[in-house]
């Protein structure tokens, strides 16, 4: 069953969601060679805690830590570490969760790290491009699918690949709910989105193959191919003023 969310409740994603993207917009200051991605995820723990949120990642499913780092071929889940310094040239998926007051928001952006290849720079412009496609589908009276046949349209265009063994999800008083959104698919199809549904729509897209693997840590999902790979995601509400984007802070 899918949650419908009243204007409080909206609200109350809201504020965790702000959080969430404020994170990402303070770390995103932090990335340079040198920084490894243990420092990120202290830094994140340290913020979201001062802002009166928990890291809604740590501890679920036992997973180690506060934030999910994942570097160049890693497509997301990948696990801080003081042993992973970032290096000129990297691109790094930061994918942050926060609850307040009983309340989720969810959110992940690719950066670079310094200077990066033009091709890089072409995998993370067309993912983000991907998301904000999906983002202008979530409007009350389409289905889901819409979204997702938006957002392989948009990879696609770019030459590149969706990740098909991850989907994006409900989002609300647990950080995944139904539907599951995935990145793939024919429009018309799914579940009809109405007012005060809530979805984190995360589209993972691969520079070669779509096909991924996880590595023995349990959690780290790499390429298969171990090409290059972006992943942004927004928290995103169906409002009757269309979609009301609650993970966006100015600057983004
Ligand atoms: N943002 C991820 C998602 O939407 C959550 C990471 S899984 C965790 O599924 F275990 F690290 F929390
Ligand atoms: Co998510």
């Amino acid at each position: 069953m899918i949650q419908i969310h009243d204007r409080d409740e909206v609200e109350r994603i809201r504020e965790s969601a702000q959080i969430v993207g404020r994170c990402l917009r303070m770390l995103s200051t932090e990335i340079r060679p040198g920084t490894t991605t243990l420092d990120l995820d202290r830094l994140a723990e340290e913020f979201i805690r001062d802002s009166g949120g928990e890291p809604a990642f740590k501890g679920y499913r036992g997973y180690p830590a506060s934030i999910c780092t994942s570097v160049n071929e890693e497509v997301v889940h990948g696990i801080p570490s003081a042993k992973r310094v970032l290096r000129e040239g990297d691109i790094v998926s930061l994918d942050i969760g926060v609850k307040r007051k009983g309340f989720f928001g969810d959110a992940a952006r690719t950066y670079p790290v310094g200077e990066v290849t033009a091709a890089a720079t072409k995998l993370m412009d067309a993912t983000a491009r991907a998301l904000e496609a999906g983002i202008e589908r979530s409007r009350a009276g389409r289905r889901v699918s819409d979204i997702s046949a938006a957002i392989e349209r948009e990879a696609t265009r770019a030459g590149f690949r969706v990740v098909r063994a991850l989907v994006g999800h409900g989002i609300g008083r647990e950080l995944h709910e139904e539907p599951q959104v995935p990145n793939y698919g024919r429009p018309g199809e799914g579940p009809k989105l109405e007012e005060g549904m809530v979805l984190a729509i995360e589209p993972m897209v691969n520079a070669g193959t779509a096909d991924v693997l996880t590595l023995s840590d349990q959690w780290t999902v790499v390429t298969a191919d171990r090409k290059l790979s972006a992943h942004f995601e927004h928290t995103v509400a169906i409002t009757a003023n269309g979609p009301m984007v609650l993970s966006r802070v100015e600057a983004d």
